[in-house]
């Protein structure tokens, strides 16, 4: 695979698969060659707006009738596992949006199914690729502020989520399921590996099956303490949607990032503040733009992984630590006491 053109098809043409169509036009070597949604009137517009030859309201249809070298499942997580089974039966690699699945049982058996298969397997967990969640990666891998031993990671919303995705008012999981999940995997990403998570939850907007708030406690392998803490109805003026806040702090310093993507950085006594948003695409558009970018910075990763021949960041096997996560704290919600994550 290392330098021919690759043919790739996208199952699930809705509301966020428009990013990843949009970043698989910008991505070299990629040709799309395939679109399908169950919804024919999405699958044909998603093959016309980008130019697409193959169209399918089916994907055992697709699978059978294209050579693809790698398909991109975004659609919601019900139907992650059986296209993921698909798949795997054509042998075709896989990136596979989150959340992995709505159970632990689901995302544990696609990642043995894509073993056996011999294929890899990736979930789109993009907020590894967010430039300013980056950034900050990049200055605590240089140990600007030394081995980090508190953090907290916030994303504290009012933004009417429910506009776009109307089915995360059904769910019986929300905010930890939804949102929570990228922010643990971030919290895995800059403190390493959790020993326990204490979790509370809370239902503040009427109307939802579920919790559109959660405040974490997670404790590190390392010995560090991470308040993870996410909320899909919080009045704020302005309102930093979708920006993830943080505070981290190291024996030799600390690393803020505040609201318009400010980082401020303070090492040994002196600070620096520089931006770590980005400039807009041709098209990604205010206030998305950052995790819209974020999605080609995935796809590009997943590209360039499969033809390197190694795994990705991201793999079905490192995502089940993030999951496990999330399974610890509704446990710890409903148990009322700190949890350690199954692995
Ligand atoms: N990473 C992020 O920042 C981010 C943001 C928003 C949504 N998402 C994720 O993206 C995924 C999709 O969310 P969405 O809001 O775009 O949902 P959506 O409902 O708008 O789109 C899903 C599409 O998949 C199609 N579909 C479902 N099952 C199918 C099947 N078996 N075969 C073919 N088509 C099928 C549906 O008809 C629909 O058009 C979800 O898992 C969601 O969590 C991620």
């Amino acid at each position: 695979m290392t330098q021919k053109r690759l043919r790739a098809a996208v199952i699930g043409c809705g509301f966020f698969a428009q990013n990843h169509l949009h970043a698989w036009q910008m991505i070299e070597g990629v040709d799309l060659v395939a679109v399908c949604d169950r919804d024919e009137a999405r699958a044909r517009a998603a093959a016309e707006n980008f130019s697409v030859p193959g169209c399918y309201t089916d994907a055992a249809a697709m699978f059978a009738a294209e050579t693809l070298d790698f398909v991109d499942i975004a659609t919601t997580m019900p139907t992650h596992r059986p296209l993921v089974e698909l798949a795997a039966r054509h042998r075709v690699p896989i990136v596979v949006q989150k959340p992995f699945a709505p159970t632990w049982e689901d995302c544990v058996s696609m990642v043995g199914t894509c073993k056996s298969a011999g294929i890899p397997l990736m979930v789109h967990e993009n907020f590894r690729f967010q430039a300013p969640l980056m950034a900050v990666r990049k200055v605590l891998e240089q140990g600007t502020i030394g081995t980090p031993h508190f953090g907290r990671l916030s994303f504290r919303t009012g933004y009417d989520v429910f506009a776009n995705q109307p089915y995360l008012a059904k769910e019986e999981h929300l905010i930890i399921l939804d949102l929570g999940i990228h922010v643990l995997d971030m919290a895995r990403v800059y403190f390493g590996e959790v020993e326990t998570v204490y979790c509370q939850t809370q239902k503040i907007r009427p109307g939802l099956v579920a919790e559109d708030m959660a405040t974490m406690l997670l404790r590190h392998r390392s010995g560090a303490a991470c308040i993870v803490d996410v909320s899909y109805s919080s009045k704020l003026d302005p309102d930093p949607f979708p920006e993830t806040l943080l505070e981290i702090e190291g024996p030799r310093g600390s690393i803020r990032m505040r609201p318009g993507l400010r980082m401020v950085v303070t090492s040994d006594g002196k600070t620096t503040a520089t931006d770590a948003g980005t400039p807009l695409l041709p098209w990604t558009s205010q206030p998305w733009h950052t995790a819209q970018e974020s999605v080609l910075n995935t796809q590009q990763h997943w590209v360039d992984c499969l033809r390197a021949g190694v795994p990705p960041q991201t793999t079905g096997e490192d995502n089940l630590r993030t999951y496990a996560l999330v399974t610890a704290a509704y446990r710890s919600n409903a148990e009322r006491r700190a949890v350690a994550p199954d692995m």
